[in-house]
């Protein structure tokens, strides 16, 4: 069986194909990533801006498609499922994925084959991947992107969200804060280059409340400390940088550690955007190893917005039957061809585990 994946969230569209054969094991099918392509909105001076981002989807979306049937070798016939993301995110782009599975579903029932549709979660889907390409069994994701910085464990048919930011994500927060710097986004990895060069620790709020954590505040303090004349006398833009990242990361690290003691889990997997970052991947192994855990780090190209990991959640839930066929518009556990923007990680039944 061939799925198609496709993920348009935020500021990436990306189609993933996943080939899986379920003969030899019904909880572990063989599974191939055939192909993960995508585009990224990306500006040198503004943020995200819904309508341009949706513009850039539609834009690269028929290239997309076409480069990732060419580079896993099928033809649009070969599709036996097309899943899409359809919750959480930004309503202007998600309507692009849900249209996009819509018209090639439609396309396809012109051959007459009648392909099931499958919304998937985003969120699910970071943490379903991971545990595809890794060997973590039950794990705590740390999931930390742009819009969300979550830290989850299963329990009982839900993900549950055990922790969270009380506003904006991590990654907002060092998209802001790189805008503020003039920095471009995204900003994340144009901080961690800085911070590389950082000799002096500035001391910044450090703010947890139990297992949450909160962003704004550091934001408007930073925002504050950079507009004082002398700030740039005494410290550098990479000095800044560097305390950044000390003191979130330090943070998202202690609360992921609380996470495992907590629910007596001794597995740690990361995901999302902001989990490409080195210098949190190494916190998150040195706090693993201290407590004799493991810490799951899949490839960059799964950690961020990607189309392999919506097609690979496709499959699952299209094993516990959520899906919607086009034939007679029968909806099988699955809502319409529909988006949910937001839909939170905690309110999803899984059927599949
Ligand atoms: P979600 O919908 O899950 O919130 P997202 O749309 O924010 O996802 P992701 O691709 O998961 O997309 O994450 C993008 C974020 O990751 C951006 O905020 C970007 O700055 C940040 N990021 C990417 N690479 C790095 C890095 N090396 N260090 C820190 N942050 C990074
Ligand atoms: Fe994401």
């Amino acid at each position: 069986m061939i799925c198609l994946g496709i993920e348009s969230t935020a500021h990436t569209f990306g189609i993933g194909i996943i080939s899986y054969n379920t003969k030899n094991s019904k909880h572990r099918p063989e599974t191939t990533i055939l192909a993960n392509c995508k585009a990224s909105f990306t500006s040198k001076k503004a943020g995200m801006i819904p309508s341009q981002v949706a513009d850039h989807h539609v834009d690269v979306c028929d290239k997309i498609i076409t480069q990732a049937m060419q580079k896993a070798k099928l033809r649009l016939k070969d599709i036996d499922m097309i899943s899409y993301s359809a919750s959480p995110g930004i309503g202007h782009t998600l309507r692009i994925g849900a249209m996009v599975a819509r018209s090639l579903a439609l396309r396809l029932k012109k051959l007459k084959l009648n392909v099931p549709v499958i919304p998937v979660n985003h969120c699910i889907a970071h943490l379903e991947i991971g545990r595809l390409l890794t060997k973590a069994k039950d794990p705590i994701l740390l999931y930390v992107s742009g819009a969300n910085t979550q830290i989850i464990s299963y329990e009982a048919g839900k993900y549950r969200i055990i922790g969270e930011t009380l506003d904006i994500g991590i990654g907002n927060f060092l998209d802001t804060l790189a805008r503020e710097l003039n920095l471009g986004f995204p900003g994340g990895p144009k901080i961690q280059e800085l911070a590389k060069k950082g000799k002096r620790f500035i001391e910044l709020p450090y703010s947890i409340k139990g297992m949450d954590m909160n962003f704004g505040g550091l934001l408007t303090y930073i925002k504050q400390l950079i507009k004082k004349p002398q700030f740039f006398d005494e410290y550098t833009i990479e000095d800044l940088c560097f305390s950044v990242q000390e003191t979130i990361f330090a943070l998202m690290t202690e609360v992921a550690e609380r996470a495992l003691a907590h629910c007596d889990k001794n597995e740690l997997l990361l995901g999302g955007g902001v989990a490409c970052n080195k210098r949190l991947q190494e916190m998150c192994t040195i706090m693993c190893k201290g407590r004799g855990a493991q810490c799951f780090i899949p490839d960059n190209q799964y950690l961020i917005d990607n189309g392999a990991m919506i097609a690979w959640l496709g499959v699952l839930e299209y094993s516990a039957g959520n899906y919607i066929s086009l034939k007679n518009n029968v909806v099988k556990n699955a809502k319409k061809i529909t988006i949910a923007p937001y839909l939170r990680t905690d309110d999803i039944e899984i059927r599949y585990r």
